[in-house]
């Protein structure tokens, strides 16, 4: 069999310094906290946690920290094993002498720059947390469950001093739910899985051209014919809200006008800007259905709809997304076009921001403030919407500029599959923005967007997590926490942490390529997946297969996760090895190659009874082939043989040809694969 990838990757870390012992160099904490708090201190001693443990709060903290409080004993009790007291039995003022004391002064309202800030002291003999909110308290819980800690004595908690401040009060992913349903159960552990990073918005994508997610009890007509029955009916809804509320989160909908909206027209054509009739849209190009602007019904219809969704979502704030609309069906119907006239709006901008107004003027009637993608920002609309940026930061900059607040999403696709360092460095406020204190605070945050059009409930975990981990460092760490290989080293014990609230971003990629095999000896799958990455930006939408909502997302490209830490440890010790040529890394480079350029041997015998895995049949082929070139340049480079100018020409056009796609998969190693060839010639 293959050596264990486990092994090898532990024999990397090792060589690297990764490990808890290798991390303290003088710029970075030991700590594993993501993310990095505003001050850490760290100071002598630990906190023992043993079956003494108990919490306790002093005054009345409210029901959702005593609730926190609870979950955070179930998850302190499950990693430990240790049988902690969960009941409020303490002795009568016993709560001043628990092991670990909160305090908060008020429940946190669920609105932008509500404070979180929060004080954590560990002590030898006492943890104590204090807040002015709730909030506060609940981050600091994720806290202390990140600081733990085992050891020959037991588990304890390094003693330490935090004082931590979010740098930006909106931290949110959105979730499209639209393109592919995703079950109540996707939901809430996703919610879970923010609250453990300190973000604090679910922006819930609830409507697409390809599904119409929510239940409306004033027209039905929308979810029974524009879902396929998968949407999420109003106790659901409910349900979900209160979960969030209960973890600090605030739930914004969104409902995508007046593009992105074929899925409302089965039921309501006559809202539309052509006749129809119209059915769920299945592909993903941008399609054409529009609402009609220049219908007065449709106003009516948005006032009674929104009306019953605002009663739904208590957020201060609802998302009318206004991105892509091309008008394309606004040009071809000539009542629209006399409208626009009549109206004096020169073009489709003019004639969205028309729309827009109707709308703010009916969102205003219900309570809520706008926010929407960048293309909603015209001339015309007060300063009081909030410009959610996909095109890129200097939009964002400029509505600053112009007195909007913003939200940044451009650089936060994680739908695209980028690495977790390029995220992590993507910041809303980039140096050089050149903006006022005044207008810089108009910049709220952004949000890590995942849209489902190749995310299933299978998969769509392994999307978010644990990248947006990254992002929330970004927008919760002041902005000089920036060390990429220090994230990295937290990001993969934060992932571990994650799936306890029951993400499965880790789990389901083998129970997939079980799936694949219909059995269990994946072993040469695993090291496969291990070594290649999904397409990265558009081109698996473009390049791939799949087209529409109907096709599976259970092929090994949906099983691999987005950013391969096997690749990038390789690289690591690539360049480790380039750098000091030393006997370790070079035996530990050559076991990796030899497990790889072995594994297509195995590999082959699995793909004669599985024609769904047929595909990647030279994805593997490549990577042995990759493999045996980096042990012959591993070799080269370990003798100080000088390489063969003309050999190596022809090695580099090989594995430039074993970059291509294939499989809608990239072999993540080659680069650092060609770092070897290269060096032969440059000794
Ligand atoms: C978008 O990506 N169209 C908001």
């Amino acid at each position: 069999m293959p050596l264990r990838i486990s092994f090898l990757r532990s024999l990397f870390i090792l060589l690297l310094g990764l490990g808890a012992a290798g991390a303290a160099s003088a710029a970075v904490s030991s700590l594993d906290l993501l993310p990095r708090p505003s001050t850490v201190l760290e100071t002598e001693g630990r906190f023992p946690v043993d079956e003494s443990f108990t919490v306790g709060a002093i005054g009345d903290p409210g029901d959702r920290a005593r609730r926190a409080a609870d979950r955070f004993l179930e998850r302190l009790s499950g990693r430990t094993g240790l049988f902690l007291r969960r009941d409020d039995s303490l002795p009568e003022g016993g709560e001043s002498r628990a092991s670990f004391v909160y305090r908060c002064d008020r429940a946190g309202a669920l609105v932008p720059g509500e404070e979180e800030s929060y004080r954590l002291t560990v002590s030898p003999d006492r943890i104590l947390l204090i807040a002015p909110t709730d909030l506060g308290i609940l981050h600091g819980f994720e806290t202390v469950l990140q600081l733990l800690k085992g050891g020959p004595g037991g588990y304890f908690v390094p003693c330490v001093q935090i004082e931590d401040v979010p740098r930006f009060p909106w931290r949110g992913l959105m979730i499209d739910s639209g393109r592919h349903f995703q079950p109540v159960d996707v939901i809430k552990r996703n919610i879970d899985g923010l609250a453990a990073v300190k973000m604090n918005v679910l922006h819930w994508h609830l409507t697409e051209d390809q599904g119409f997610r929510v239940e409306s009890r004033i027209f039905p007509a929308l979810h029974e014919l524009g879902s396929d029955g998968r949407y999420y009916s109003q106790a659901q809804i409910r349900d979900i809200v209160a979960y969030a509320a209960d973890r600090g989160i605030r739930v914004m909908p969104e409902f995508d006008i007046p593009g992105h909206s074929t899925s409302w027209f089965p039921g309501f054509p006559e809202l539309a800007s052509a006749p129809g009739p119209y059915r769920i849209s299945r592909t993903y190009s941008i399609q054409l259905p529009a609402f009609n602007p220049g219908n007065p019904n449709v106003y009516a219809f948005l006032d009674a709809f929104l009306g019953e969704m605002a009663a739904l979502f208590p957020d201060p704030f609802l998302h009318i997304g206004g991105d892509e609309n091309n008008g394309k069906h606004w040009d071809a119907n000539p009542e629209i076009q006399d409208f626009k006239k009549k109206k004096g709006l020169a073009d489709n901008a003019a004639l969205q921001a028309y729309f827009n107004i109707r709308l703010l003027e009916i969102l205003k009637k219900h309570g809520r403030r706008m926010v929407g993608w960048d293309e909603i920002l015209q001339p015309g609309l007060p300063r009081d919407i909030v410009i959610q940026s996909w095109r890129g930061t200097e939009a964002l900059v400029e509505a600053a500029r112009r007195g909007y607040a913003g939200l940044l999403s451009n650089g936060y696709y994680i739908d695209l599959c980028q690495p977790a360092g390029e995220h992590y460095l993507n910041d809303p406020l980039p140096a050089g923005h050149g903006l006022s204190a005044e207008e810089a605070a108009l910049v709220w945050g952004g949000e890590a967007t995942m849209w489902s059009e190749l995310a299933s409930w299978e998969t769509i975990d392994s999307r978010i997590w644990p990248r947006t981990a990254a992002i929330a460092e970004r927008l919760w760490s002041p902005a000089e926490v920036r060390d990429v290989d220090d994230m990295y080293r937290r990001l993969e014990i934060v992932s571990i942490e994650l799936e306890e609230l029951g993400l499965t971003h880790l789990k389901n990629r083998d129970m997939m390529l079980r799936r694949l095999i219909q059995g269990t000896a994946i072993e040469p799958l695993q090291t496969l997946a291990d070594a290649v990455e999904p397409l990265r930006g558009y081109k698996r939408h473009s390049l791939g297969k799949v087209k529409t909502t109907l096709a599976p997302l259970t092929r090994f490209v949906d099983a691999v996760p987005p950013e391969s830490s096997e690749a990038r440890l390789f690289g690591r010790t690539v360049d480790s090895f380039l750098a000091h040529r030393d006997a370790g890394s070079a035996e530990a480079l050559k076991m990796i190659l030899e497990t790889w350029r072995m594994n297509h041997d195995f590999i082959k015998p699995l793909l004669s009874s599985a024609p769904v895995l047929f595909e990647i049949e030279p994805l593997s082929r490549g990577l042995s082939e990759a493999a045996e070139i980096g042990l012959e340049a591993v070799e080269a480079l370990g003798h100080k043989r000088k390489g063969h100018r003309t050999q190596a020409a022809a090695r580099m056009k090989t594995l430039a040809e074993l970059k291509k796609p294939l499989a809608e998969l990239e072999l993540a190693v080659v680069p650092a694969i060609e770092r070897l060839v290269s060096a032969t010639i440059g000794d």
